[in-house]
């Protein structure tokens, strides 16, 4: 049975991140009716943030684990494991302050870990997760960040993501961003026609 975890993180009714993430979603279960999909929003859970004992329970013996880092230890495997289960990972990420809300940056410290996510080698960091995983990231910004423009190199969405996510191995990215959606009303909803094109595409 395919498997989808579809993670959303804009805490906003009227999202288009998430309403682009949701309708990749919504299609691909029409084409894998007996696919199972995960759903979360980062933003309506409470994601413990790592803190000094979190950092402890990644390596102290089970048996002196408090129940605290036990409780967060689960948690975060729970989330490891749907990350390893799955075939397919739509994210929804809006832009904020030019990286990616904090509730989605607690969602990505709790499964790149060690030992389950990415290894210490000699050479470096190595991904433990399936190269053939598909991830398609859904963002929208209020600006635009053209290649070849200054303004690029503000975006560090894009590239955060794409470097953090092939840190576990994650390599087979697409991304589908809508932008200007701050902007006028015109140039918000070109924005998000180019997107809803691109999205179309993923399944011509
Ligand atoms: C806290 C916050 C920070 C933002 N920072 C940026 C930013 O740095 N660059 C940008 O282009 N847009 C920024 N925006 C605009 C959002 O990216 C835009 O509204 C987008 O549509 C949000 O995604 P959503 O519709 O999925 O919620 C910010 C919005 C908020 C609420």
């Amino acid at each position: 049975m395919p498997a989808l975890l579809h993670i959303d993180s804009s805490p906003r009714q009227g999202s288009v991140s998430s309403r682009l993430a949701g309708r990749f979603t919504e299609e691909w279960k029409r084409r894998n009716p007996d696919g199972r999909v995960i759903f979360h929003n980062t933003s309506h859970e409470r994601i413990p943030y790592v803190d000094e004992e979190m950092i402890a329970a990644y390596s102290a013996p089970t048996g002196l684990l408090s129940e605290t880092q036990k409780k967060v230890l689960a948690y975060s495997d729970r989330l490891v494991d749907e990350l390893l289960a799955a075939d397919v990972v739509v994210l929804g990420v809006p832009m904020w302050n030019l990286g990616v809300p904090a509730s989605f940056k607690a969602w990505i410290d709790l499964v790149v870990r060690e030992g389950r996510t990415f290894a210490f080698t000699a050479q470096g960091v190595r991904g433990l997760l399936s190269p053939g995983k598909k991830v398609y990231i859904f963002s929208a910004c209020g600006g635009i960040y053209p290649e070849a423009t200054p303004a690029k190199s503000l975006d560090l969405l894009e590239p955060y993501l794409r470097a953090i996510l092939g840190a576990i191995g994650l390599t087979d990215i697409t991304f589908v961003r809508a932008e200007n959606q701050s902007s006028s009303p015109k140039a918000a909803a070109e924005g998000f026609a180019r997107a809803e094109t691109a999205l179309t595409e993923l399944f011509a």
